[in-house]
């Protein structure tokens, strides 16, 4: 499969390595040009393709987001119609900036950036999980240990294909139901937000009541991402 990454930071070159480990074909993209990716190049070979973020919008029918939610109205608008969009990020308003609507828990950053992408369908994933444990723990796995990533969207066709790319680089899918009430469900303050666990205890977690979540420190403490 071809997919594309905009955002090659921890995120974005995290999962770029797992889906080329995985054997797909990964058009990714930063800020800077991808004159600038060729390290990335060096460290996971032939299948992985620096591109212009508008090229990697449309690389593939499948394109994951993994760039501050503050850049977000950056983002190319163009892309393949329908394709599935996987949104990674996480509102932090001392790096993104403030936005009200998000403060005021009026929305969630996916549904912003469902609004900025109106032809795709947006999906919100693999933001719950450090960048450096999506690799750790993707490779680590095996058909009897995997841990849980939430999974939240409103269509079920690209809810199903991002449950598919979540299993094959060696998580667990946990349906958090739609963009709006899942997605707040594993957004940072949330009961399941850096916490890794398996697939059944992410699941029971996911059902305890969401707290407002003010946009705050991983829950051992330390400083949010970059
Ligand atoms: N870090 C984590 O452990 C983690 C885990 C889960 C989710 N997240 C969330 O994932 C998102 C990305 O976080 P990160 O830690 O990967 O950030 P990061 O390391 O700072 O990387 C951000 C990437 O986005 C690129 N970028 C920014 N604006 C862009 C634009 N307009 N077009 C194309 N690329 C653009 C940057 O390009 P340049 O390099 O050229 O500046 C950089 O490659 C955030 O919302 C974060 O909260 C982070």
């Amino acid at each position: 499969m071809r997919i594309g990454v905009i955002g090659a930071g921890q995120v974005g070159a995290a999962l770029a390595r797992l889906f080329v480990e995985a054997g797909h074909q990964v058009g990714i993209a930063n800020s800077r040009g991808p004159e600038t990716l060729r390290w990335l190049v060096d460290e996971l070979g032939e299948l992985l393709h620096p591109v212009a973020a508008q090229e990697a919008a449309g690389y593939g029918d499948l394109v994951v987001v993994a760039v501050p939610v503050g850049r977000y109205d950056e983002l190319p608008t163009g892309g393949v119609p329908g394709r599935t969009v996987i949104d990674t990020g996480n509102y932090y308003p001392q790096r993104d900036g403030h936005l009200p609507a998000l403060d005021a828990d009026r929305t969630t950053s996916s549904e912003l950036l469902q609004a900025r992408l109106p032809d795709a369908r947006v999906v919100k994933a693999f933001n719950a999980i450090r960048a450096h444990h999506l690799v750790e723990y993707g490779r680590q796995s095996s058909a009897m240990w995997r841990y849980g990533i939430p999974v939240s969207g409103d269509d079920p066709t690209a809810k199903r294909r991002v449950f598919d790319l979540v299993e094959q680089v060696g998580f667990e899918p946990v349906d958090a139901g739609g963009l709006a009430d899942g997605g707040r469900r594993h957004q940072p303050g949330s009961p399941v937000y850096g916490v890794d666990l398996p697939g059944d205890e992410l699941a029971a977690r996911l059902a305890r009541p969401v707290r407002a979540a003010p946009a705050g420190r991983w829950p051992d403490g330390s400083p949010p991402p970059s």
